[in-house]
């Protein structure tokens, strides 16, 4: 895809890559997009680069519209290989260019690339560069999403370039909200939005909420926000400004998610009386089998609802491997302000069940207990038991959720 001009003398760049699927084990059905800027100014300035696979697409971009021979500075904004893996390839083509990037970027830089014949201008929150008519301010923003990020911001234009944060993982045509259409996408815009947050910046909430007031309280007038994946914020900026706040303040919807696996049924049969109990105290329900499900989606399920029941068989006295695998992973992206509770089956000796509760309270999740286990095959009477559980596991859940949304069991978004 061409070059695309999103304010006066400022183009996207980037490169669109349809076609993948696996990002860092990360499921993107959409694919995703690098997206990086170009300014025209008295010194032209190249705002990051893109996966290195792409390279040629982003030189061509540029060409079209300069010399690579005359870009005078390169803002590296974050170091993680799809945005900055094609900067040896810029570098030989302006070689003269000063690279602009916080200390963190340079030291991650230097490992892995030789940077000994390249400028640098190292730079923090409220430092410039002012390229002729248009000035970019620079904000760290660190662990948004790695240690050395930052963001850019063009006073000039209200133009905020964001990096990672406040982007999706979509492949399209369309280069703003207002051109997205919902209709024929494999995920809605919003729902892309919601992928992304709660597979890459969950652990961040805090970060995201501090950084925003920040931004607030420097005054900075924002009306687009060009993020380094997907669409750019165009027609409406402070709705994915608020989507961010509400996530990041742990809104969810009153939901229980019911994530499982299974080896010969038993468990997964008694997700039925469960999902019944729940339905009995009147809450919305999910059901997830975890390896018939990408992973990120079942996170992104999880984040969206206020409780989780997790059902593991017990396989060598611990937990199933996809089970562990899942809980893991979503130990590591840190979740808050979610109820838990866990059940299964077992033959010859349990402790699943009892394995997935220790993973609960390692997470610092409020767990509801005991959860419930069942011998070889659920029976009439554990069937009676499963639904009883559900029941009182959605009551406690109607509860645990007015602590975040107040009386009214609304949806967080969408
Ligand atoms: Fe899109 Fe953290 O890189």
């Amino acid at each position: 895809m061409g070059a695309v001009e999103i304010k006066p003398g400022i183009y996207w760049v980037g490169a669109i890559d349809w076609a993948v699927r696996d990002f860092h084990g990360y499921i993107t059905p959409n694919g995703t997009s690098y997206n990086n800027y170009l300014i025209l100014d008295e010194q032209v300035t190249l705002v990051d680069t893109v996966k290195h696979d792409f390279c040629e697409y982003t030189i061509d971009n540029i060409r079209s519209l300069v010399d690579p021979a005359k870009i005078e500075n390169v803002v590296i904004n974050h170091i993680e290989n799809d945005h900055m893996s094609s900067i040896d390839r810029i570098m030989e083509l302006a070689p003269k260019a000063t690279i602009y990037i916080t200390a963190r970027g340079k030291k991650g830089l230097d490992r892995f690339f030789d940077t000994s014949r390249w400028n640098f201008k190292i730079v923090k929150t409220g430092d410039m560069l002012g390229m002729g008519t248009k000035t970019i301010t620079f904000l760290e923003t660190p662990m948004l999403h790695w240690p050395d990020s930052m963001m850019s911001y063009v006073k000039e234009d209200k133009l905020l370039i964001s990096q990672d944060a406040f982007g999706q993982h979509l492949a399209s045509s369309a280069r703003f909200d207002d051109e997205y259409c919902d209709q024929y996408s494999v995920t809605g815009l919003e729902h892309a939005v919601r992928d992304y947050y709660a597979n890459i910046l969950m652990p961040f909430g805090a970060l995201v909420k501090s950084k925003i007031a920040e931004i607030q309280k420097l005054g900075i007038e924002i009306d687009m926000i060009a993020p380094d994946h997907g669409v750019i914020w165009k027609k409406n900026p402070a709705k994915i400004i608020q989507m961010y706040l509400d996530m990041a303040n742990d809104k969810a919807d009153l939901r229980v998610v019911i994530v499982y696996d299974t080896m010969w049924h038993s468990t997964e049969h008694m997700t039925i009386p469960l999902m019944e109990g729940i339905k009995a105290a009147g809450v919305d329900v999910d059901v997830i089998k975890l390896r018939a499900t990408p992973m990120s989606r079942a996170i992104k399920r999880v984040w969206e609802s206020r409780a989780m029941l997790i059902g593991t068989p017990t396989l060598n006295n611990i937990m199933f491997p996809s089970v562990a695998e899942f809980l893991t992973h979503l130990r590591g992206l840190r979740p808050k302000n979610r109820l838990v509770g866990a059940f299964g089956s077992f033959g010859w000796g349990g402790g699943a069940v009892k394995e997935a509760y220790a993973e609960f309270k390692r997470m610092g999740l409020e767990a509801v207990e005991p959860g419930v286990e069942v011998l070889y095959r659920p029976s009439l009477d554990d069937d009676d038991r499963c639904f009883a559980f559900g029941k009182q596991f959605a009551e406690k859940a109607i509860e645990y959720h007015k602590k975040f949304n107040g009386e009214q069991p609304g949806k967080c978004v969408a």
